[in-house]
């Protein structure tokens, strides 16, 4: 007998995987040589039941998407207004890897965008952990999320490393700031390791679940974060998820979200679902443009809209 949702996924994989513009990212010379072609989803229920379409085993490095469960982390291991001191909550309208710092306190607006997740990287873990150990709680953690061990690629890490001009140079600032409170190469280091944690979209379907479910994971029963903490980062994610693309999704498809420059994306609708898709080519904004048609067309659909 067939199932209605697999064959559903099946159906509405193939009417956006005609959406052809956008390119894979480049400036991680890695990323680069990505399968332009490879296209995946997953839904998984709360109750960690999971639906499947195209290549939804494929691993890719996770990126940014890695930025509201390391949020999690630091709010769970510092508390909110521990976290809040160093990283705000205000959407900046600006790129990802721009500075957007709070004039006058030198806050990074959120903390979705690189300047952001660079000092949300340095609040995982109890204060004075060196940086061994703050990554080990990091990659424990998001394990935790996805209910299985993740391992780094170490090709990627190695490439985004080699040019993190960038990244480095924003560390820099945040550490005049104080926001940072030691050496940003290793913080770098850290958050790069981060970032390039390998994940398929039926791992982020389940990350995405746990946010959903109030932070327990739906599988394997483990509270991972308490549901404050939970409701914290969905409400991060709605404003500041697609970076300064965040209007026009909340508009369209109104569900909280977060992508990554591999070509990840993942909405999580509270109580209900969490969805992940995967498709390397980007758009402007450096979110998947396969991945947010397919979530257009299935929010309108499933009526997954919140508002
Ligand atoms: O720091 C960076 O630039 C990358 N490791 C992550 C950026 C990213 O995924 C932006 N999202 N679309």
């Amino acid at each position: 007998m067939k199932s209605p949702i697999p064959d559903y996924l099946a159906e509405v994989l193939g009417a956006s995987a005609g959406t052809g513009e956008g390119a894979v990212a480049d400036y991680i010379p890695e990323l680069a040589k990505a399968d332009p072609d490879r296209f995946g989803v997953t839904i998984s229920t709360i109750d960690g039941v999971l639906y499947s379409a195209g290549d939804a085993d494929v691993e890719f490095s996770i990126q940014s998407i890695s930025k509201p469960f390391v949020y999690a982390l630091a709010l769970a291991d510092r508390g909110l207004d521990g976290v809040l001191a160093k990283v705000g909550v205000e959407p900046s309208g600006d790129a990802f890897n721009e500075l957007s710092l709070e004039p006058g306190t030198g806050r990074p607006r959120n903390p979705m965008i690189n300047a952001g997740a660079i000092a949300t990287h340095s609040l995982a873990g109890a204060p004075g952990l060196d940086a061994a150990e703050r990554l080990e709680r990091v990659v424990a953690g998001l394990s935790a999320f996805a209910g299985r061990r993740l391992e780094v690629d170490e090709q990627v890490c190695a490439s985004e490393l080699e040019t993190a001009h960038r990244n480095l140079a924003l560390a820099h600032i945040l550490r005049s700031y104080d926001i940072l409170e030691e050496d940003p190469t290793q913080v770098v280091a850290g958050y790069t390791r981060q970032c390039s944690l390998l994940v398929s979209t039926r791992d982020l379907a389940v990350m995405a679940a746990t946010l959903a479910n109030g932070g327990r994971q739906p599988i394997t029963g483990e509270q991972i974060v308490p549901p404050r903490v939970a409701r914290q980062v969905l409400s991060v994610m709605t404003t500041c998820g697609m970076y300064d693309a965040a209007g026009d999704w909340v508009t369209t498809v109104g569900i909280p979200a977060k992508s990554g420059v591999a070509g990840g994306l993942i909405g999580a609708l509270p109580g209900q679902v969490g969805v992940a898709t995967f498709s390397p080519r980007l758009d402007a904004h450096g979110n998947s443009v396969r991945g947010v048609h397919l979530f257009g067309r299935m929010s309108d659909d499933m009526g997954l809209h919140l508002m």
